[in-house]
């Protein structure tokens, strides 16, 4: 913020010189932003963005859903699009057109960023037009779409595994944790704890003393008997990733590096007791956890089923019929 004697008034220009100095004292890999405030697409990150009253900003009142790019063709969004509208309905929001008006702006925005790989992300608010809770008098539901380099993260993560903390934040309640909205302050909390503690994450435990989910990543765990084990769904995001990837491990079973799959409470105490713990996401991908809190997990070393959990992950990401070509 710059401190001056005089604030002044600015014209639109000055607004525009503003946001372009901005962009420039702090480079960003954003691609191409559709809005539909703005009625169109931009590739100019200085003009990405959203007026001040739209509710999504002041009250959180908006949600949103990421999808990822890989070699020209976008992964699993129906998958994505199916929580996008489950989360719109327990968000009382209202859709700016229907779902496929809203996929057909989704692979028009990939196209019009000319980028074969990163991250599509969209949002759906409540709409501007005051300063109040609920949505304003005529207020427009807005819808926006951001393609951009995604999210990254340490090779190490990979190659030698993550440390993890029981976070001291409270878990969300059910609702809001089964709704991707934009409100997510226990998550950054949770996040920024972690780091200054010297770990790569968080965990978050539900009420009955059972594993509930990362900042912005499920958790899973392979069994002392070898069984792949997730959370249940009904207080945790139910992630793309996770639900796709209890259904590809059924490969593992016939290779004898699982027992079985089972998505279940998982009280902190058997989970700590685990064979391999694993941070599954759209944007983790598969990353094994060696430590959580002091506890090592296993024998402190990334195991084989977060290896083969990712290889197959990898592959459906290049090859399954979940994919959707951007026609660029
Ligand atoms: C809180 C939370 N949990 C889990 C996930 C993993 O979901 P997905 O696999 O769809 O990326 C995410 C990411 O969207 C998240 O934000």
């Amino acid at each position: 913020m710059t401190v001056s004697t005089s604030v002044p008034i600015l014209t639109a220009d000055d607004v525009l010189a503003h946001f372009k100095a901005l962009r420039s004292r702090q480079p960003v890999n954003y691609w191409a932003f559709y809005s539909s405030q703005l009625g169109g697409i931009v590739t100019d990150p200085a003009l990405m963005v959203i007026p001040f009253d739209d509710h999504m900003v002041h009250r959180g009142h908006g949600i949103f859903d990421t999808a990822g790019l890989v070699d020209g063709k976008i992964y699993d969004l129906e998958a994505h699009l199916d929580r996008f509208l489950l989360s719109a309905e327990r968000s009382k929001l209202r859709l700016p057109g229907s779902r496929e008006e809203m996929r057909d702006i989704v692979v028009r925005t990939t196209a019009a960023s000319g980028r074969r790989d990163g991250s599509i992300r969209y949002w759906l608010s409540s709409g501007p037009g005051s300063l109040e809770l609920t949505p304003a008098a005529g207020a427009e539901p807005g819808f926006f779409v951001m393609v951009f380099g995604g999210l990254s993260y340490p090779e190490r993560w990979y190659t030698e595994g993550l440390k993890v903390m029981t976070t001291t934040y409270p878990i969300k309640a059910p609702l809001y944790a089964i709704t991707k909205a934009t409100n997510y302050l226990p998550n950054v909390l949770m996040q920024m704890e972690a780091r200054s503690k010297g770990f790569d994450n968080g965990v978050f435990i539900d009420a009955d003393g059972s594993v509930g989910e990362s900042s912005n990543m499920n958790v899973a765990f392979v069994s002392a008997d070898g069984v792949l084990a997730h959370p249940k769904f009904d207080h945790i995001l139910a992630g793309c990733t996770s639900l796709r990837l209890m259904e590809l491990a059924r490969a593992l079973k016939d290779r004898g590096l699982i027992t079985g799959v089972e998505v279940r409470d998982i009280p902190v105490a058997d989970a700590r007791a685990s064979r391999e713990m694993l941070l599954l996401g759209s944007s983790v991908k598969v990353a094994p956890v060696i430590q959580w809190d002091a506890q090592v997990i296993g024998d402190g070393k990334p195991g084989p089923v977060a290896r083969a959990l990712l290889r197959l992950l990898d592959e459906d990401m290049r090859s399954s019929d979940r994919l959707i070509a951007v026609p660029y």
